[in-house]
């Protein structure tokens, strides 16, 4: 950009050669030869040299187009035209292969810094557009947030004051089907809370409410919440616990990783199969010395259907179930483990699963031991 040539610009002898050095050309002439020469534009304007040198007699050329006309007076005129001639034939072609060179250099900076300019105009209307995309969804999640659970609190409490009579007499059929809207009611409110629970993940709002708390305490409460349910299709859950298990954690978070795992667990092991719990210490991550990284470890082991290897890597994604079908089937929605894992890695933890399918999972999530437990 230095000095705004182009590249098709006329070769002109005044802006390739600058006029002083044309004075000195002139003047080492008249010291060798002492004869004069006047150089002239193609205008006949006198560039350098004096006039006593008189009317111009020969024409200056470069690359075919006519660059000036010289002027010689004196003894050797012929020798000095001819010197002048060559010399400033050298000194324009010089000048003019760095002006065409530097005049590149600017068309090649122009276009690249031209094209940024485009694509960064280009990235600033996508980042605008996604940042409006991003506040439209969450008011639309928080209008949802609100708009589907009011209405199902509702149907929720109504339901309750019918079955608790506060309408009049319930007979045993009724007692039944009321039963099943609310035990369908909450299913719902679990899924639209799984829903948002994801999203507010996804835009990075996810903060713990923190306290000491033994994991040992809470997944023997979730064990007794599931025997019922597993007792019912013949699965007995084991539970062994060994050594201290006090963390630092967000207990309703942490009672729903257990929760979702065991849930896991019962959900896909036959009838009459076997799950078991355990509380231990152990490494931080898989492969990590227990020295290292101590960590207590919750660790749900059942003989279900186990996962094929190709699917492992994307149960702990949104939405995702190994076979869709699963949800008539089994229900659930994909959000359990997503949501699980997103809650121990924000324990500062890591969850990790070993399968075989026919066989059955071991799922293992971990959580840094408290400091003053650490060995
Ligand atoms: N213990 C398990 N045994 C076999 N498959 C499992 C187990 N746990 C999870 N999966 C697979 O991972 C998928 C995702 O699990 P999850 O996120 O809890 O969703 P959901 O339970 O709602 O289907 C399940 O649908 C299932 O295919
Ligand atoms: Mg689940």
């Amino acid at each position: 950009m230095s000095r705004g040539r182009k590249l098709d610009d006329p070769i002109e002898l005044a802006r390739l050669v600058p006029p002083g050095e044309l004075e000195e050309l002139v003047q080492a002439i008249h010291k060798a030869l002492g004869c004069w020469v006047a150089i002239h534009d193609p205008s006949g304007r006198r560039l350098a040299g004096p006039a006593s040198a008189g009317a111009p007699c020969r024409t200056l050329e470069h690359e075919g187009e006519r660059l000036g006309q010289l002027a010689a007076s004196g003894p050797q005129a012929e020798l000095a035209l001819g010197l002048v001639t060559d010399t400033l034939g050298l000194l324009v072609h010089h000048a003019h292969a760095r002006e065409l060179a530097a005049a590149t250099h600017e068309e090649a900076m122009r276009v690249t810094f031209g094209e940024l300019t485009e694509h960064n105009q280009r990235l600033q209307r996508a980042v605008s557009r996604l940042e409006e995309l991003d506040r439209l969804k969450s008011n639309f999640l928080a209008t949802m947030s609100h708009e589907l659970r009011t209405p199902l609190t509702s149907v929720i409490g109504y339901a309750e004051m019918m079955a608790e009579g506060l309408a009049g007499p319930v007979s045993t059929e009724q007692r039944d089907y009321l039963t099943t809207i609310l035990g369908k009611a909450d299913q719902l409110l679990g899924l639209i809370t799984a829903v948002l629970d994801v999203s507010s993940l996804e835009t990075g709002h996810l903060s713990l409410d923190r306290s000491a708390l033994s994991l040992a305490d809470v997944v023997a409460s979730e064990v007794a919440t599931f025997q019922p349910q597993a007792g019912r299709r013949g699965i007995s859950i084991q539970l062994d616990q060994s050594g201290e298990s006090v963390v630092v954690g967000d207990r309703k978070k942490i009672r729903q990783i257990v929760s979702s795992l065991l849930s896991n667990a019962v959900k896909f092991t036959p009838d009459h199969g076997r799950v078991g719990v355990e509380v231990r210490q152990g490494p931080l991550a898989p492969g990590a010395e227990v020295v290292a990284a101590g960590a207590v470890q919750l660790v749900v082991r059942d003989s279900g259907i186990g996962i094929s290897r190709d699917q492992v890597a994307k149960i702990f994604e949104p939405f995702f179930q190994v076979d869709s079908s699963s949800t008539r089937a089994f229900g659930g929605t994909g959000l359990g483990l997503t949501l699980a894992k997103a809650y121990v890695e924000a324990h500062g933890g890591r969850i990790w699963v070993d399968t075989t399918p026919g066989q059955g999972s071991t799922f293992v999530a971990t959580f840094p031991m408290r400091q003053d437990e650490a060995p």
